[in-house]
């Protein structure tokens, strides 16, 4: 039994990872801690609020008194560290809180982590695992082979070098202080409980909207996605069979340029969606100004942690979209008030 900490466990991937979680081990105690920024929200754990051994603490991982505090009083033995500023284009507009909460905030964890963890006498068992991105590793070209683990870090916009910044002080946690970090690098994730800005749920909800589909630049950069879940049950691997000090890259082994993906939503909307304003959807596909910095192309070579843990992903792009777009379309309640004000500001100013 664990009695496991997920921070940012009210955004998209930490949401979805807390579900895994209560349903895998409904034994263990799970304490969620995440401040609710914009990207936060408690519906996304509605279902779990009546359990006992489930608690949510809304706090700011930045707040080392409250973080003490939370670690001591609920005898926690893994973290799972998820919270974090992680929109790109947000991080074009405003890098000041990705550089607060991703490397600040990270850096907090992990200092309350370890004074807590040599209060213990550094147990065995104990794990913090940092969730990261494929994004720290740059961008590579048409005929590059995929990301490994020993790739060198080149991140490009303001939201990697954050990310690269926080990974970079997990890993000197283990080596300076023999701290159990255990860092994984991820590719784009897509699923249920995404926020609106993201590529995938934007435009569905563009297309649901019959509003343009903004496609930046020619349409031509690649991404390696992987559906939620796989990366949830990723992350549990590695938390139950990861070894401390290391890192491991988790993709999705689907390679797809941003234009083909925008298509392949179109397709299906077209099959799935009852009465969509416009029909065939592929007609509301702009090419808008390209976003400044925009990486190429992401890949991530995974054998590692399928050959030493035994984790691959389970679902197709198709499926997992397939599932995505349905989702979407039944959980319209989740969505609109997303829609809200302060979204539509920020969506003018990227799109203007
Ligand atoms: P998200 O933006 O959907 O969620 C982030 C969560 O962190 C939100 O609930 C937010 O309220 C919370 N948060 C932000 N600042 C906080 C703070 N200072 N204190 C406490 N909570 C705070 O992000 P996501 O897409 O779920 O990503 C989760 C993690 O996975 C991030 O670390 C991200 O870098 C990483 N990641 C994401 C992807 C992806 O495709 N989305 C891919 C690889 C890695
Ligand atoms: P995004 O979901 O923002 O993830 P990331 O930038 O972290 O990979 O974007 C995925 C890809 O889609 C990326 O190449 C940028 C592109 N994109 C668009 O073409 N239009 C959009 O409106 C958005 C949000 C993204």
């Amino acid at each position: 039994m664990r009695r496991i900490i997920i921070t940012g466990g009210a955004g998209f991937i930490g949401s979805n990872l807390v579900h895994h979680w209560c349903e895998t081990y409904p034994d263990d105690y799970v304490v969620v801690l995440d401040a609710l920024t914009y990207a936060g929200n408690l519906n996304n754990l509605s279902s779990l609020k009546d359990r006992d051994n489930f608690l949510f603490v809304k706090g700011d991982i930045c707040d080392r008194e409250s973080i003490d505090h939370l670690l001591q009083s609920h005898q926690i033995d893994t973290v799972a560290h998820l919270a974090a500023e992680s929109h790109v284009d947000r991080s074009i507009l405003g890098p000041g809180a990705f550089v607060q909460t991703n490397v600040v905030g990270t850096f907090t964890l992990l200092e309350s982590f370890r004074n807590y963890w040599l209060s213990k006498d550094k147990p065995d068992h104990y794990r913090f695992l940092h969730v990261s991105t494929d994004e720290v590793y740059g961008s590579l070209e048409p005929e590059d082979s995929a990301f490994t683990e020993t790739t060198p870090y080149a991140p490009n916009s303001p939201y990697s070098a954050s990310k690269a910044g926080s990974d970079h002080l997990a890993r000197a946690y283990y080596h300076t202080y023999g701290m159990p970090t255990i860092i994984t690098n991820c590719s784009n994730n897509y699923g249920p409980y995404h926020f609106p800005e993201k590529l995938i749920p934007l435009m569905c909800i563009n297309i649901l909207l019959g509003k343009p589909l903004p496609v930046y630049g020619d349409g031509l950069n690649v991404r390696d996605w992987l559906y939620v879940e796989d990366h949830c049950r990723a992350l549990d691997t590695v938390i139950q069979k990861g070894l401390p000090g290391e890192t491991y890259n988790i993709g999705g082994n689907n390679e797809v340029k941003n234009i083909d993906l925008v298509g392949m939503l179109c397709e299906l909307m077209d099959e799935l969606a009852p009465d969509l304003p416009v029909k065939p959807a592929k007609q509301l596909i702009t090419f808008v100004k390209d976003r400044p910095g925009h990486d190429r192309r992401y890949a991530i070579d995974a054998s590692k942690i399928r050959n030493q843990l035994g984790w691959q992903p389970q679902e197709t792009v198709r499926e997992g979209l397939r599932k995505t777009i349905l989702w979407y379309l039944h959980n319209q309640n989740w969505w609109q008030p997303l829609l809200s004000p302060d979204y539509q500001k920020y969506y003018s100013q990227v799109y203007g």
